[in-house]
């Protein structure tokens, strides 16, 4: 397939048009939609396929190329770690190019854990309270 994809941030809500080899990490930047969790992109390896924070869930994962060595070492990990279903469509999106229509959902909550601490969850934070 070549010539032009949509790809659809479903949580952003917003829907663009890429040409077919675009690596999504990049389509994610220069649209505006952040591929990290909270905090994520300060701890990222910015795209070399070593952090797993640009972990995006595909709804097609067919619509993305095969993945890299690299990508498929760290997705082996993943399958290990999640169900089945979720598993079959995460992706690194630095390491993934678009070659189709696809839905891309950033920040999956595949993480178990990660949302549980209060500054994730929006539930309030109880302040310290300091001895005097
Ligand atoms: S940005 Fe580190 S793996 Fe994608």
């Amino acid at each position: 397939m070549s010539g032009m994809h949509r790809v659809h941030f479903r949580n952003e809500n917003l829907t663009v048009d890429v040409p077919t080899g675009t690596n999504l990490r990049t389509s994610c930047l220069q649209f505006g939609v952040d591929p990290y969790p909270v905090l994520g992109g300060l701890v990222s390896c910015r795209g070399k396929g070593f952090c797993g924070t640009c972990m995006v869930s595909v709804d097609e994962p067919s619509a993305l190329c095969t993945p890299s060595k690299r990508e498929a070492k760290f997705l082996k990990k993943a399958k290990a770690k999640y169900a089945p279903e979720v598993a079959e469509h995460l992706r690194l999106s630095c390491q993934a190019t678009v070659q189709g229509d696809v839905v891309v959902t950033t920040d999956p909550d595949t993480k178990p854990g990660w949302h549980t601490h209060p500054y994730y969850s929006g539930r309030p934070i109880h302040s310290w309270k300091i001895s005097e």
